[in-house]
């Protein structure tokens, strides 16, 4: 005998910080993270790959950890400090030095699996500067990519890293 459908959870106000700005949201049903970026909030460049915790194309940052926002519940937002790859715009609309970092390498062609290679590089290095070849390619191996190999990738984000450090110490 199959169990009768879960009923879906009530719509719920859900506070949270986004991008260094306060933000509310409703959620309703079984919606994740995802879905609230995306659909609620209009914040399309974080990625609907697989929608199955595989290909890392919805990778944010949250609560300072890369995670993956096609797996978790949008109530986990509730209180949380998220940041998105729109969230790393600077203010005079250059690109992150990840980023940079990225297309010198000839790390991106359609550009798909960026926003969150991006993210989770942020993360990375934000948390681990000195991050070992070992921990920079476990990073890696979260993300699929379709385009690229996967050696220029690896050599624009040791050229983040070096942006990134070199950043911190002119600051
Ligand atoms: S869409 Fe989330 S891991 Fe692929
Ligand atoms: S650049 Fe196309 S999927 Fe990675």
């Amino acid at each position: 005998m199959t169990e009768p459908a879960k009923p879906a959870p009530a719509p719920k106000t859900i506070s949270f910080t986004l991008n260094g700005r306060p933000r509310v949201a409703v959620i309703e049903g079984w919606e994740k993270i995802l879905d609230v970026l995306r659909e609620d909030l209009n914040l399309t460049g974080t990625k609907h790959g697989c929608d199955d915790y595989t290909c890392g194309a919805c990778t944010i940052v949250m609560d300072g950890d890369a995670r993956k926002a096609c797996v978790f519940p949008a109530a986990k937002l509730e209180g949380a400090t998220v940041l998105t790859i729109e969230g790393l715009r600077r203010p005079d609309g250059s690109l992150h030095p990840i980023q940079r970092a990225l297309i010198e390498a000839g790390a991106v062609q359609c550009g798909f699996c960026i926003p969150g290679i991006v993210m989770e590089l942020y993360a990375l290095f934000t948390k681990t500067p000195d991050a070992s070849d070992e921990q920079l390619r476990a990073a890696l191996a979260k993300h699929y990519c379709r385009c690229t190999g996967y050696e220029a990738i690896y050599e624009g984000a040791k050229l983040a890293q070096r942006y990134m450090k070199e950043e911190a110490a002119a600051n």
